[in-house]
């Protein structure tokens, strides 16, 4: 069997035309023009490349953006005042804080600080716990990609034993969460592996859905799933330059091997990379809606 390929560049393509009449429309009727910001901190190449491409995306659909590029020896309590002062600005709907952040600044004081209804990657506790309990506002970008990447490819998650490799916050646990909940687009059974996992190629063999964010290149393998499978691959791996001096990628699956097993694969790059952007869009247009009452 040779996979299918799921494209993420195709299917976050529709996604994207379907927000831009979205947004034309907020903006005919009922005269609102939603707003992101994106905080960077430092100079990481791979986060400057995501911030990049979320503003370029704001500007394709007609979304207002404001990018603030910090040094990485900014101290905490400048970082907080401008989240204070992007906080109470009301042409910004969504503060997307690009993460990891420098060591000396604290992750989780940084966004707590951050306005819940402006949460844009649902990782504000409130929004974790809203998650949690099967009411949230907000559903963080990757995760969400995820879950629209297998129900816009048809692939039935009702049922399913769905086996995630990775226990992030950002990744691991809420998509973990978002595929448990009784809903349509969900209802699975979900495995949680990790490094402390005793047996993890029982785990990943029995997976008719395997998600996989371990951050490891190439780590899954053939041998490590059952014929049939559905893959989906959330790392991201700069494994070297071409002649070109453009970025070879590849993620935590051994796509080459795999792809001759599974029954559909998500692609590095072109699987959920492009998702985790327009569901941020997704999630941006949202919040406008929401401060305007609609
Ligand atoms: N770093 C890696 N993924 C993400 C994400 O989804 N949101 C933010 N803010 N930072 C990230």
């Amino acid at each position: 069997m040779t996979a299918e390929i799921i494209s993420g560049t195709a299917i976050s393509r529709q996604i994207r035309e379907e927000l831009k009449q979205e947004v034309a429309q907020l903006k005919e009727k009922h005269n609102i023009i939603p707003g992101l910001v994106t905080v960077l901190v430092g100079e990481d190449p791979a986060s400057q490349s995501y911030v990049g491409s979320k503003v370029r995306t704001c500007e394709e659909l007609g979304i207002y953006s404001e990018r603030h590029d910090l040094p990485a020896d900014i101290d905490e309590q400048t970082l907080m005042s401008l989240i204070d002062r992007l906080n109470k600005d009301p042409k910004i709907n969504g503060i997307l804080v690009q993460l990891p952040l420098p060591k000396h600044i604290s992750e989780s004081n940084v966004l707590i600080a951050i306005d819940p209804r402006k949460d844009v990657d649902g990782f504000h506790p409130i929004n974790v716990g809203k998650l949690m309990i099967g009411e949230p506002d907000y559903l963080p970008c990757t995760p969400h990609g995820i879950q629209e990447l297998l129900i816009r490819s048809g692939i039935e998650t009702e049922g399913a034993d769905i086996v995630v490799v990775g226990r992030s916050n950002i990744v691991g646990k809420p998509v973990a969460n978002i595929l448990m909940q009784k809903r349509a687009g969900a209802n699975a059974t979900v495995t949680v592996c990790h490094t402390r996992t005793r047996d993890l190629v029982s785990h990943t063999r029995r997976a008719d859905i395997l998600i996989v964010a371990a951050g490891k290149p190439k780590d899954v393998t053939a041998d490590m799933v059952k014929e049939g499978v559905v893959v989906i691959d959330v790392g991201v791996h700069r494994i070297g330059k071409t002649k070109e001096g453009k970025n070879i990628l590849c993620g935590d699956v051994d796509f080459e091997s795999v792809k001759e097993k599974a029954k559909a694969i998500t692609p590095v790059p072109g699987g959920v990379g492009p998702m985790t952007i327009v569901m941020l869009m997704t999630n941006t247009v949202k919040a406008a809606k929401l401060a305007a009452g609609l």
